[in-house]
């Protein structure tokens, strides 16, 4: 669906290599998050895709056609919903998305903006004009904007960002039952936890190299092996009467918790050794590394 070779990248000014020799390959029904830092390299890729920014190197195929050669069928396939806002402030929603329905040379599409519109919570505002939408608004106005051609892949450059948790949410119903219906999607975004719910596939790009690319299931088995356990009591912890526990790094936090590091398959030698010294702990949590912990784990090495 979307075949990524060899791609580079140096903008020019500030002779910034931000794409190092990228390869990426999305099969159609993917659900792709793409991670990373702050200039990581994210927008200039998807910038790329959209055909905003002209790659150094490389070659990017979107359904088969080359965005070098076939522009025009490459943007048919892709809805993208852009980072940065920088559109038409003077018209109202209305009007932004019959321009672009125009664009594509579709007409008569009124029926699906309603249903676009009502899904995004817009509906009432779609006489409003672009300028006098909230930034939330404007988020979810373009993500609207970037599905009126019914685009086969859909990728938004961090579309949550600055929407409140509620709408978050939402949003994140509306893209799971647009993915559910057939559409590719690729995801950018700094809420880890997003990508955790939503994704299936995790690509993390460090300084314009993907380090990982992996199904999300696998990557958290493989850091999943440790675990932690927190255990709580009623009264205040001294350090000094863990040593039975001592391999098992014991830290105390908020003075009457102990937290231990173990693997997995020595949980059940954690819970013996509590036992044979008859603690009398209130609660015992034991919590897998969430997908945030591994990727903060990935970046730093
Ligand atoms: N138009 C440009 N001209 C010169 N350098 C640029 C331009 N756009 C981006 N860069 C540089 O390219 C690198 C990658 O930027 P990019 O916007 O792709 O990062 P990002 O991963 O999207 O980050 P963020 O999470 O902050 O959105 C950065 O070092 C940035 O300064
Ligand atoms: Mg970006």
């Amino acid at each position: 669906m979307l075949n990524i070779s060899n791609v580079s990248m140096i903008y020019q000014k500030g002779k910034k290599e931000a794409l190092k020799d990228i390869n990426l390959n999305i099969a159609e029904g993917e659900f792709t998050a793409l991670l990373g830092q702050n200039g990581a390299g994210k927008s200039t890729l998807i910038n790329i895709l959209a055909g905003n920014v002209k790659k150094t190197q490389g070659t990017v195929k979107i359904g088969g056609y080359s965005i070098d050669r076939n522009e025009l069928e490459t943007k048919k396939i892709i809805g993208i919903v852009p980072q940065d806002t920088g559109y038409d402030f003077v018209f109202t929603i209305d009007e932004a998305l019959k321009k672009q329905s125009g664009y594509f040379g579709i007409k008569n599409n009124h029926e699906y903006i309603d249903e676009l519109l009502a899904e995004l919570y817009l509906t009432e505002k779609r006489g409003a004009r672009l300028r006098d939408l909230s930034g939330g608004m404007r988020r979810r106005f373009l993500i609207a904007k970037a599905l009126v051609h019914k685009p086969k892949i859909l990728i938004l450059d961090e579309p949550t960002a600055g929407v409140d948790i509620e709408m978050r949410h939402t949003l994140y119903d509306f893209l799971i039952k647009l993915h559910q219906s057939g559409t590719t999607i690729i995801l950018t975004t700094h809420y880890i936890e997003e990508a955790e719910k939503l994704c299936k596939r995790i690509v993390i790009i460090n300084d314009g190299k993907i380090i990982a690319d992996e199904p999300k299931e696998e990557l958290m088995e493989t850091f999943s092996k440790e675990v932690i356990v927190e255990v709580h009591f009623e009264d205040e912890l001294k350090l000094t009467d863990f040593e039975f526990l001592k391999e098992y790094a014991p830290q105390i936090e908020e003075k009457t918790k102990l937290q231990l590091k173990t693997s997995k398959k020595d949980l059940s030698k954690v819970f013996k050794k509590l036992a044979d010294q008859n603690m009398a702990f209130t609660n015992l949590v034991v919590e897998k590394p969430k997908l945030e912990d591994i990727y903060l784990d990935i970046i730093k090495h």
